[in-house]
């Protein structure tokens, strides 16, 4: 297990209001010590190390080996209670590049938005059996609601409007916070990873996600209203790590909508490596219209625009992702 699977949010030192000038210090700490260094799996030699926009320098990471055998599934929750910030893009694509390194994946569309099941091209009205069955309704079968997508190797538990009543009616149910969990484990082993698309808020449901999870990946955009909401973000990802799910850790923080020509952009990073360390991805998704074209054509980037940057960002945080440990 690498070292930042083990190092808990807890840790982690909010410390917002400190000066702006991290990115500059980090860039000095890393050219002092010059020389080889290893950065978690892969060998740099520092001298002629290029900077990435968290400060780090810039790597590929490696292609990883395929799978010859699924499941059990690693559950990760993508949870940010700020609507927009991309978590839905993010869940979207994360899986089409996982599932292009030959990764078995689940969505689960937790927001009654339904976001996540239009932009695989689900009709929202034309849905027979969602998640909210499944949640509500014990005898529903999982794999009844669950539907193939037209990304290969990515199926799709769906979500609609009726899933905002599941937020007051679990209320009554026992084990209100671990109906998800439940209803996940029977098909753990069809899965590598089951990505949950959370609703923007900090209520049951996503209290639910935060329990059936094994991670968390906070997507985050790149402007300094984002950063206020992640410490009480924070506060409830410790509380049901304390109550309901030791399991639970920090997978990273993903900056997204970042602008490399803004200050602010650049700025909004600095603070977040300095309150999260190693936690904030390498990776980095830059701004671009491009996602939301692909949202139009219902299709992740990866396909809709295979060669654009945006995708190969996608990719790229998949192979880290999978050399942090976070997904088989
Ligand atoms: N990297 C990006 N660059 C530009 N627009 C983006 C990017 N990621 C997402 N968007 C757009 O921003 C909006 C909000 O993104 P979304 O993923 O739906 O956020 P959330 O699920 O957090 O509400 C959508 O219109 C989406 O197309
Ligand atoms: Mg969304």
């Amino acid at each position: 297990m690498s070292r930042f699977m083990e190092c808990r949010v807890g840790d982690c030192n909010l410390a917002w209001e400190q000066s702006l000038t991290v990115v500059e210090r980090v860039d000095k700490d890393v050219s002092s010590e010059r020389g080889t260094t290893t950065l978690e799996g892969t060998d740099f030699d520092l001298d002629d190390a290029v900077m990435g926009p968290t400060g780090r320098p810039y790597r590929e990471f490696p292609e990883p080996a395929p799978l010859d055998s699924h499941g059990p599934a690693r559950v990760i929750a993508m949870v940010n209670q700020k609507g927009g910030v991309g978590k839905t893009t993010s869940t979207i694509n994360l899986a089409a590049a996982l599932a292009e390194y030959g990764r078995r994946v689940l969505l689960v569309d937790f927001d009654p938005q339904g976001a996540l099941s239009a932009g695989l091209g689900a009709n929202p009205h034309e849905l027979d059996l969602t998640v909210y069955n499944v949640l509500m309704d014990r005898k529903v079968d999982i794999r009844e609601a669950i539907q193939q997508t037209g990304v290969d190797g990515v199926d799709l538990l769906p979500a609609n409007i009726d899933l905002s009543a599941a937020e007051v009616q679990l209320v009554n149910e026992v084990a209100r916070e671990q109906v998800l969990d439940r209803a996940l484990k029977s098909i753990e082993d069809d899965y590598d990873v089951v990505l949950i698309d959370c609703q923007p808020s900090l209520g049951l449901l996503t209290v639910n996600a935060l329990t059936a999870a094994h991670g968390v990946i906070i997507p985050l955009i790149c402007e300094f209203f984002a950063l206020r909401a992640v410490a009480l973000l924070v506060e409830t990802i410790e509380k049901v790590q304390d109550r309901l799910n030791p399991r639970l850790q920090v997978d990273g923080v993903l900056a997204t909508m970042f602008d490399a020509r803004t200050l602010h952009s650049r700025e909004v990073i600095a603070r977040l490596v300095e309150a999260f360390g190693d936690k904030v991805f390498e990776t980095v998704i830059k701004r671009s219209i491009k996602f939301a074209d692909a949202t139009v054509a219902a299709e992740p980037i990866t396909s809709y625009a295979g060669n654009h940057t945006g995708a190969d960002a996608y990719r790229s945080l998949a192979r880290e992702l999978i050399l942090r440990g976070g997904a088989p």
